[in-house]
């Protein structure tokens, strides 16, 4: 039996490709199944040995574990269509954002697992040797039902390729949370380096390509120093890398004194917005 896999879009696309580059599982061990099948056309030339199909109940016959990666209204079709197929122990691994146990067990009551990736996890071959083949957070919940071979399974294959934030069954509620800052956090990041390159192009002589250049290079210097890879951990140390920058009546000072309240307002909102 194989490892099926459905939905290849943003988050199937980097974890399928993510397990492929670093050797996690064999080419001849996966299923992958997209409704669209033409999007697995390049996987296929690829990786030839792995199989690919647009039929979830084929891929569910075939599996003896399924990842589901479609979004989250459309699980609920999918579970729907691959019921019939599961076995009483069947171990689901969904990454919907916003679905409980609960809600699930109305349609399937064995062992389910949710991961909220993220983006940042995304790597490849070159990397498997280098500090940077585990980037992002992925945070891991299981249902009662999942025994510890399987949990095992699942939090050491996203192990491989992110740092893994196990939620417990009390801290459930701050998973939306946790999901705001580690799967969220990408694009809330990527909006910052448009604005800062966009207004200081809009400020100068640099073109946006040149500013956001500049953004994108400092923010990776000061991811680094933020991270403690060596450690394989991460440790922040944001107020020594503040104290380093800042003098005191020096324009990094004059910059923290303003932002500082701003920002905390702003992250008040924003948790208070989306969660
Ligand atoms: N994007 C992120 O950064 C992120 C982070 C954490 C969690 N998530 C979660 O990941 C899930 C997927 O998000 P995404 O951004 O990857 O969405 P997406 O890019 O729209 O990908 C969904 C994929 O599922 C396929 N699909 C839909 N229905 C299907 C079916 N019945 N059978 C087989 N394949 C089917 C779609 O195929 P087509 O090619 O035909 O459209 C598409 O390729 C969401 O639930 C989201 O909450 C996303």
């Amino acid at each position: 039996m194989k490892t099926g896999f459905i939905g290849y879009g943003n988050i199937g696309e980097m974890i399928i490709k993510n397990i492929l580059s670093l050797n996690i599982l064999n080419e001849e061990e996966i299923i992958v199944s997209n409704r669209t099948i033409t999007k697995l056309d390049l996987l296929k030339e690829k990786y030839p040995k792995i199989t690919t199909t647009s039929d979830n109940k084929y891929l569910t016959r075939n599996s003896d574990k399924i990842f589901i990666f479609v979004k989250t209204p459309q699980f609920k079709e999918v579970m729907e269509e691959v019921n019939p197929y599961l076995s009483k122990n069947f171990h689901i691994i969904h990454v919907c954002a916003g679905l409980s146990f609960e809600d699930i067990a109305t349609i399937y009551d064995g062992p389910v697992s949710q991961v909220i990736p993220s983006i940042a996890s995304t790597t490849n071959e070159k990397l498997i040797d280098s500090n940077f083949r585990k980037k992002g957070v992925s945070l891991i919940v299981h249902n009662k039902k999942v025994n510890n071979h399987e949990k095992e399974f699942v939090e050491e294959l996203f192990n491989e390729f992110s740092y893994i934030e196990i939620i417990e069954k009390g801290n459930v509620d701050n998973l939306e949370l946790a999901t705001a800052l580690t799967s969220c956090g990408p694009a809330f990041i990527a909006l910052l380096v448009k604005k800062l390159s966009k207004i200081a192009s809009l400020k100068s002589k640099f073109d946006v390509g040149e500013t956001e250049d500049m953004v994108v290079k400092t923010l990776f210097g000061t991811s680094l120093l933020l991270s403690n890879l060596d450690e394989d951990k991460i440790d922040t140390n944001a107020d020594e890398t503040i104290e380093k920058v800042a003098t005191k009546k020096g324009i990094t000072q004059k910059g923290l004194d303003y932002l500082d309240p701003e920002i905390e307002r702003i992250a008040n909102e924003l948790f208070d917005k989306i969660i």
